[in-house]
């Protein structure tokens, strides 16, 4: 038994024309700049950021470790891949925040996975990799940034909102979920 739901996603889009604050890490974290070597680590990151979120349940790939390898490995090798927007963050006991750039057929750049493992998020992290990414398709003269984010994420909402991106559209996204009465029989 299966019923489908319908999640509301914001695209909010942003002019790269104008300047836009540096990216700071706090004390104790430092960038790691794209290199082949990091995918797994990339992926790694992905699963523990996102696994128990809502976006998990929109994009089932986000929700196991394997998904989170093949999606960084599509991304990886996607020919508008943007390694100059792709960044991780490594803290004291490792790698701590992901985010990942592409560019899509007008040249615009776009904000793929931005994620903070739970137990590093309100220190400033997730603002600093988007600013991070953000000032990657700078330096490649992109002029255009834009993302897709689920409306009842309110902490991204909010980031997003403060760097200056704007909705443009709104999309919905339809997901088969396991109606609870099965899950609740083991179907
Ligand atoms: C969204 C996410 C990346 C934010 O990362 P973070 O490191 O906690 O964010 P920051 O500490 O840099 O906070 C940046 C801004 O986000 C907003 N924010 C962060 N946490 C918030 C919370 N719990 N409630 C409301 N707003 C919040 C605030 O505007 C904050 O700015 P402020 O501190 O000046 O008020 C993180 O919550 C995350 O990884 N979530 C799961 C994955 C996800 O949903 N990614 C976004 C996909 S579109």
């Amino acid at each position: 038994m299966q019923k489908t739901k319908y999640f509301k996603r914001h695209r909010m889009e942003l002019t790269l024309r104008h300047p836009l604050p540096a990216a700071e890490l706090p004390e104790g974290f430092r960038w790691l700049a794209w290199d082949d070597s990091l995918l797994a680590m990339h992926a790694e990151v992905k699963f523990l950021s996102f696994h128990q979120e809502t976006d998990a349940l929109i994009f089932p790939s986000l929700s196991s470790r394997a998904g989170c390898h093949d999606l960084m490995h599509a991304i990886r090798y996607r020919v508008n891949f943007c390694p100059r927007a792709t960044w991780l963050i490594a803290g004291p006991d490792g790698c701590v925040g992901t985010i990942q750039g592409l560019l899509d057929e007008n040249g615009f750049g776009g904000i793929q996975n931005l994620g903070v493992v739970p137990e590093c998020r309100g220190l400033g992290l997730g603002r600093a990799l988007l600013l991070q990414a953000l000032a990657g398709f700078i330096s490649v003269s992109v002029p255009r940034a834009f993302l897709e984010v689920t409306a009842t994420n309110e902490p991204a909402v909010r980031m997003y909102r403060a760097i200056g991106f704007r909705s443009h559209k709104t999309i919905y996204r339809a997901v088969k979920l396991p109606h609870p009465e099965a899950v609740a029989v083991g179907l």
